[in-house]
């Protein structure tokens, strides 16, 4: 897909920006309503026009609000966007990269637009940032509409961002960037129609990450039946498409470096199987996958940035049939750990996927730590909306650092308990375990059933159900897939395992 927005650095000086001609200027003001700087002495006759529109309009200049001119006579720009801001409050980075969200979304397409980006502690950090917020908030999926309704919608709007030192932005800007590609990245996946991205065009897609270097191994089904994953298998069963695991690793760091290992479940779509679900809103089953698109993404960012750590991302793709050769409830299926797993309910089938790729990477890469991701129940949403991720983990050091991170990329995670009382609730009449743990508690008997198959290493299950898709749109995301966790794990990665 073609950019939307198209970004470059400048510097912030009277000269170049009264050289702005046509298109869009962006201010921002405080409470005092007052442009500083370089923008008051550039833009001469704009303070005045400023403060009587301000007026009119009642713009106070809350965060989050604009006011929208047309430019002064004085002013060789056509259009003046005055944008406010908190001047007291100290902006954290995610706090910029909302405001360039929210200036992306006034913008149009095909047109030119200079943002004079001189708050307070606006420096080249914030400025990538803000470029970041652009690029999130100009994604846009439309692959299936055949009829494009105004033919410039997909002209790029370019935006100059006028800094204090342009040059250090541009250079912080490309990190950014390749994590914006990375969140493009499983965003699209997540968005693509089931009947398109089914486990083995999954996998193919997933391989063309090789050409930004990471090292792609695919798991066919007779690969994963000789590894013994009948659990991960038993979902796909019921399909018409065989199932694939995709094994992806960055190798940016020492060679001694034990990897960070991230792990997705893929269900390309979740009928429910046998157990199967509603008519209602099912369409949304095709984002069952946005765990392992989380995970691709990821890949995608660290292997586009160069990242200078280990990591191995492994994904489960399969997808949940009803058929005649469909998995039924009262199946046991053996796990690869050898764990017994009596299936009480086929639509409890992200769990079994999970249970042999969490197995498989512990055994296969011995990972320092280990972080899945899946949108494994709807009880997740019942109790945390679509604001914070579930999180489950048998490590209060790994839960902080993830809480970290979720702060400072807006991601943000919420933990819940795990316990002996709750792995009860799993134990099965006539095997080792159950794949259901009844009405209560279903988000943690999930996570607790996971759980059985993690050994020693720090571990953290991330619940985004709600997160991952259909979560209310916001400055930076106006796509139904959300892309959500590859800025997160982007973030944990960089703080924590990179040199
Ligand atoms: N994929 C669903 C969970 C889900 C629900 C994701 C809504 C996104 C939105 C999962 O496979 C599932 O069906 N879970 C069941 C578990 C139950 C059968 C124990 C659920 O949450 O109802
Ligand atoms: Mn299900
Ligand atoms: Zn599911």
């Amino acid at each position: 897909m073609s950019d939307l927005v198209e970004i470059a650095f400048t510097s912030l000086e009277p000269a170049s920006l009264a050289a702005a001609r046509g298109g869009t200027v962006v201010c921002f003001v405080g409470k005092a309503l007052a442009l500083r700087g370089a923008a008051a002495t550039a833009f001469d006759g704009a303070a005045a026009l400023v403060a009587r529109a301000a007026g009119v309009a009642q713009f106070k200049a809350k965060p989050k609000t604009v006011l929208d001119l047309i430019a002064p006579a004085g002013m060789q720009a056509d259009r003046l966007l005055v944008v406010g801001i908190d001047e007291e409050a100290s902006a954290r980075p995610h706090d910029w990269v909302t405001l360039g969200g929210l200036v992306m979304g006034k913008l149009k397409a095909g047109t030119e637009a200079l943002v004079v980006f001189d708050p307070t502690g606006a420096d080249a950090a914030a400025a990538a940032s803000f470029a970041l917020g652009l690029k999130l908030r100009a994604y846009r999926f439309d692959r299936y509409k055949s009829k494009k309704t105004e033919k410039e919608d997909d002209a790029p709007v370019r935006v100059t961002i006028a800094t204090a030192d342009g040059a250090a932005a541009s250079a912080a800007g490309a990190s950014l960037s390749a994590i914006a590609d990375g969140v493009y990245t499983a965003r699209s996946l997540t968005n693509e129609p089931p009947n398109v991205l089914f486990p083995v065009e999954y996998a193919r897609r997933a391989a063309e990450l090789a050409s930004l270097g990471v090292e792609i191994e695919v798991l066919d089904q007779a690969a994963l039946e000789k590894a013994g994953m009948r659990a991960l298998l038993a979902v796909g069963q019921g399909s018409r498409h065989e199932s694939r695991v995709v094994i992806m690793r960055w190798n940016g760091g020492a060679q001694d470096q034990q990897p960070v290992a991230i792990v997705g479940k893929g269900v390309t779509f979740d009928t429910g199987g046998i157990s199967i679900k509603p008519a209602a809103g099912m369409e949304d089953m095709k984002g069952d996958m946005a765990g392992s698109a989380c995970v691709v993404g990821l890949m995608h960012a660290l292997a586009s940035r160069k990242a200078k750590a280990n990591v191995v991302g492994a994904i489960g793709l399969v997808e949940n049939m009803p058929d005649g050769n469909a998995q039924r409830p009262g199946d046991i299926v053996t796990a690869m750990s050898g764990t017994t797993i009596e299936i009480i309910n086929t639509d409890a089938e992200g769990r079994l996927v999970l249970a042999d790729l969490l197995w498989y990477v512990q055994a296969t890469y011995k990972p320092a730590v280990m972080i899945d991701l899946a949108t494994l129940t709807g009880a997740i949403i019942v109790a945390l909306a679509h604001e914070y991720a579930g999180m489950f983990s048998n490590n209060d050091d790994l839960c902080a650092r993830l809480s970290q991170a979720g702060d400072a990329t807006g991601e943000r995670v919420w933990r819940l308990p795990l316990g002996p009382a709750y792995d009860k609730l799993i134990e099965s009449k006539f095997a080792d375990i159950k794949n259901t743990g009844g009405r209560h508690g279903g988000s943690i008997t999930a996570a607790q059933f996971l759980q059985r198959f993690v050994n020693d290493v720090p571990w953290a299950h991330l619940d985004i159900a709600g997160t991952g898709m259909g979560s209310p749109l916001d400055e930076i995301n106006q796509s139904w897939g959300s892309g959500w966790g590859v800025r997160l794990l982007d973030r944990f990665v960089a703080d924590h395992y990179e040199a």
